[in-house]
């Protein structure tokens, strides 16, 4: 191997000059405040430093004075006071769409009143819709949500209940139409960050209750796609009958049933056999919802304040599944892999909504793996951040992060289905761990499994890229240590244009990532992008016009280092390997760090 001090990651990205942070566009906020809060109410600052250098400048100031120290100098910060608001929709402007889009406009239609608070249903009165699993449900039911879709469609698009209206709300919220309120000029995107989960949830929601109103009852709940299931694993038969209003053409002609979904989709077809790939995607779904995350913020994304650049970071779930399935349904033969596989165009799909119930629904069982660290984030500028809705009457509507917490509230569940991949733990392959000292390296190279060795970051990610990580902790903890502090791997600086569909995977102490077998547990994580926009509306939001998204991927490891047997370790070695989109991909740096 070569040597240690040659090959520890360059954290250029903490340098205080980099250009990003230098931009001098990103409005004054009470920063310093802000950290000593959320210090105050026992958590921690979010690890995005290198994004914020005023931030970081603080916790330097602070680490010199020692902690209690700093939490009696400066005072708290205003609760709430940076949540991301939509604006009035009148100030919703044209959509950063890809050439091969039949819109010109995202935008609502508009409302000659002012928006009302959303009030939550009365739980007395309103009955509790239950969502089933598109997979078990009725023809009864499959008739019933055909007339709903069908009553959406017929609806001109000015009506803001049309299926064009609905379906063009995920595009205004994705591809640039507004700014946050407060922030002309900057981009609201709710993808890539915290406002992931309630912003979908909010979305669902409305349209659930439209189409209700609109077939006249109040008690239907919307299907969702159970991919997380063995049952649930293809596309679901009500939406590949051509005569239905669930049809759309526009998807992979290939993935059609009987074909097996892959949950770590990357633009190419597995080669596994259908046990081999449900045995996979049951342990991807552990990967993603156990070991990923255990904290709020990793579950739910990077916190995303008003002024903040978009796309601060995704959740585990944000990356996979969410977007393989996006990219799996869309058609890769349509300009911009539309309906599904592009953001503009993803609400066109009717089998849309039933992917995003099963991402909500996710939200939900995830905080019933573990009552005491999967709680909702209490961070008032994420319960207090909104966006703006259109309700079935129709009428404009203000929700707040904080309305739609709980499910029950607004009244609606989901079919209770097993979790079988609740214990389908990854394992290893025990080929790919072999250290390079071992007599299986040489082998392994001549495989195609080698990696290059990253110099300097940043790197543009064309090729296999290994580079050994110091660890912040030498020894290995104990389980309380590891209950308080998750170690997390962080990779910087993640640079690539918002029209490309991109995934890199992370290995860790790998070898061979080619022999890591099925659901491996040497495979860390993925970051996934699904395209959206073309990138000349609103720039990137630090001042710059652009095409591309920067963005932050943070994998726990803790699991993971118990399994490899690497927690005594002092350095890890970890392999990027682009799957889509080869060469389109930087990477500003990789570094390890603890997070509570
Ligand atoms: Cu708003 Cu599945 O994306």
């Amino acid at each position: 191997m070569a040597s240690l001090s040659q090959l520890i990651a360059r954290p250029a990205i903490f340098s205080p000059s980099s250009p990003r942070t230098s931009s001098g566009v990103r409005p004054r906020r009470a920063t310093v405040q802000r950290v000593l809060c959320a210090s105050s109410r026992g958590e921690r600052p979010e690890p995005d430093h290198a994004t914020k250098h005023d931030r970081r400048d603080v916790l330097l100031g602070l680490s010199a004075l020692g902690a209690s120290a700093s939490a009696t100098l400066i005072p708290a910060r205003r609760a709430g006071a940076d949540p991301v608001a939509t604006p009035d929709i009148s100030t919703c402007g044209p959509a950063d769409l890809p050439p091969s889009a039949n819109v010109l406009t995202c935008c609502p239609p508009p409302s000659n009143a002012l928006p009302v608070a959303f009030d939550t249903p009365d739980a007395a009165s309103s009955p509790l819709r239950t969502r089933p699993a598109a997979h078990s449900v009725t023809a009864d039911y499959v008739a019933k949500f055909n007339a709903g879709i069908a009553a959406m469609k017929a609806l001109p698009a000015g009506d803001p209940r049309s299926f064009a209206a609905q379906a063009s709300v995920h595009c205004a919220y994705c591809d640039g139409s507004y700014s946050p309120d407060g922030f002309p000029g900057m981009e609201l995107q709710v993808h890539n960050s915290w406002l992931f989960f309630p912003f979908h949830r909010c979305y669902l929601y409305f349209f659930e209750r439209i189409l209700g109103s609109l077939i006249g009852d109040p008690t239907f709940g919307i299907p969702f796609w159970n991919w997380d299931a063995p049952d649930g694993m293809r596309m679901p038969a009500m939406y590949t009958d051509q005569s239905s209003q669930l049809f759309d053409p526009r998807r992979d002609g290939r993935h059609a049933p009987p074909k097996l979904i892959d949950l770590d989709y990357n633009g190419r077809e597995s080669r596994f056999t259908d046990s081999q790939q449900i045995d996979h995607n049951l342990r991807v779904m552990y990967r993603q919802m156990v070991s990923l995350s255990p904290t709020p913020s990793l579950f739910f994304g990077s916190a995303y304040r008003a002024g903040d650049d978009p796309n601060q970071g995704p959740g585990a779930v944000e990356n996979i599944p969410h977007g393989p399935v996006h990219i799996w349904s869309g058609d890769p033969n349509q300009p911009a892999s539309e309906d599904m596989g592009n953001f503009y165009s993803a609400g066109n799909d009717p089998l849309f909504y039933a992917h995003h119930a099963n991402i909500d629904r996710m939200w939900s069982v995830w905080k019933g793996l573990d009552a005491r660290r999967h709680t909702d984030i209490t961070d008032p500028d994420w319960l207090d951040a909104s966006f703006l809705f259109y309700d079935e009457t129709p009428k404009l509507v203000r929700i707040r992060v904080r309305d739609v917490l709980d499910t029950d509230r607004l009244r609606y569940r989901y079919q209770d289905v097993p979790l079988p991949w609740r214990t389908a733990r990854p394992t290893l392959t025990a080929a790919a761990t072999q250290r390079a000292d071992s007599l299986v390296a040489p082998a392994a190279q001549a495989a195609g499994g080698g990696a290059t060795k990253a110099g300097r970051f940043p790197i543009t990610l064309d090729e296999a890229t290994s580079v050994t990580v110091r660890r912040p902790v030498g020894a290995k903890r104990s389980k309380a240590e590891k209950a308080s502090k998750e170690e997390v791997l962080v990779i910087d600086g993640v640079e690539v244009d918002r029209d490309v569909a991109a995934k890199f995977d992370v290995f860790v102490n790998t070898e061979d990532h080619s022999a890591v077998g099925s659901g491996g547990r040497e495979l860390a994580g993925s970051f996934v992008n699904v395209p959206h926009g073309h990138g000349h509306a609103h720039g990137n939001g630090n001042g710059k016009k652009g095409r591309g998204i920067r963005t932050t991927l943070r994998l726990a490891l803790n699991e993971q280092l118990e399994d490899l047997k690497a927690e005594g370790d002092e350095s890890v070695e970890v392999t990027l390997v682009p799957r889509q989109g080869k060469g389109k991909v930087k990477i500003g740096g990789v570094r390890i760090e603890l997070m509570h």
